[in-house]
């Protein structure tokens, strides 16, 4: 037979056409999370329109990380329709280079605003519930796990044996948070402050305690899909109910988990911001990843007297490094581009 050029491209394309239908039909199988391993380097990000390009997998892959975290916004549902919510959570679950990630990297997360349904979405979301299901079904979280029984999405996971163990703390800022009121126009703020509302709501503020107070971890990463620490912006964070945020640094003073980092995500741009808090030698770190498919279109002047570092409007995903052989262990975090080039980066101990 005489196998031209054209034979060959036409064999090339059918090749092609069928890895990439076995690839949609045959998802790879999850990489498992596996509790025992030591975290020496773990991934994250936030703020992912599962509708534009899917193009940042292959570099955060090349990291090769123990762990990715979602910071939220790991879709934009935006609904109350629950269909098209699922079918968002599908088209991203389904995407090719993102199924890569989750074959080789175990992955948990925690929602924000986009996810949970709505923008600056709170407790009176109607649909909560049902769409806590479809996440944690995204997130392939068992049927068994402790977190599906109650309300909320919050959760905690421990890696590493006695002595490198890291605990993660993902916590619910969306399914119990209160209410916040329009600041008027022409004020210069967003939101009014909220002094007598919460973020976390009870039930969840008592397990955050017990966890902290019970943990034997060496390194604690506590997630919050808004910022912390960063006080200064009109945007959501902790100080628009400001005597949530003093609750949380006062729990951290006071049960001083050994090594906390914050992670968060929603502002559309990254930073590295810090604090002094009693109970430790060292400012408290918190790393704030945003923007894995669109950022800000312009580097606002933004003042927050705790950054170190500029902002980052890039397209990005965070990284964090544990050195587990130095004493004190030793934090290396960078924030890197679609290059895998790094953008931003900072070491420290506490
Ligand atoms: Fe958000």
């Amino acid at each position: 037979m005489d196998f031209n050029i054209k034979n060959w491209i036409l064999l090339f394309v059918l090749c092609c056409s069928s890895i990439s239908l076995m690839v949609a039909q045959n998802p790879l199988e999850r990489q498992p999370i596996n509790r025992n391993k030591t975290l020496q380097k773990i991934t994250f990000g936030s703020c992912n329109n599962q509708a534009k390009p899917q193009d940042y997998w292959a570099p955060i892959l090349q990291n090769r990380s123990d762990l990715w975290i979602w910071l939220g916004d790991i879709i934009y549902a935006d609904t109350k329709d629950m269909n098209l919510m699922a079918s968002k959570y599908a088209k991203l679950k389904n995407a090719p280079s993102y199924q890569l990630l989750r074959s080789k990297c175990p992955i948990i997360g925690i929602w924000d605003d986009h996810d949970f349904g709505a923008n600056d979405a709170c407790k009176t979301y109607p649909k909560k519930s049902e769409s806590k299901e479809l996440l944690f079904n995204f997130l392939d979280i068992p049927a068994t796990s402790p977190a599906r029984v109650r309300a909320g999405a919050y959760q905690t996971y421990t890696f590493g044996p006695k002595g490198k163990k890291t605990r993660v703390i993902l916590l619910d800022t969306r399914y119990f948070r209160d209410e916040i009121e329009a600041a008027p126009i022409g004020s210069g703020k967003k939101y009014l402050p909220n002094p007598t509302g919460t973020i976390l709501g009870e039930a969840q503020w008592k397990w955050l305690e017990r966890t902290l107070t019970e943990s034997d971890a060496d390194v604690h990463l506590i997630v919050s899909s808004i910022q912390v620490l960063p006080t200064q912006h009109i945007y959501e964070k902790w100080e628009n109910f400001p005597n949530e945020r003093k609750r949380l640094i006062s729990m951290i003073e006071r049960i001083c988990p050994k090594n906390p980092i914050l992670l968060s995500g929603d502002r559309h741009m990254a930073e590295i911001s810090s604090q002094k808090i009693a109970g430790y030698d060292a400012p408290l770190i918190e790393i704030t990843s945003s923007g894995l498919t669109h950022t800000r279109s312009k580097n606002k002047e933004e003042v927050n007297d705790g950054r170190i570092g500029q902002t980052v409007i890039d397209r990005h995903f965070g990284v964090l490094e544990i050195d587990w052989d130095q004493q004190p262990i030793r934090f290396k975090t960078e924030i890197r581009g679609l290059d895998n080039n790094v953008l931003e980066t900072f070491t420290w101990t506490y």
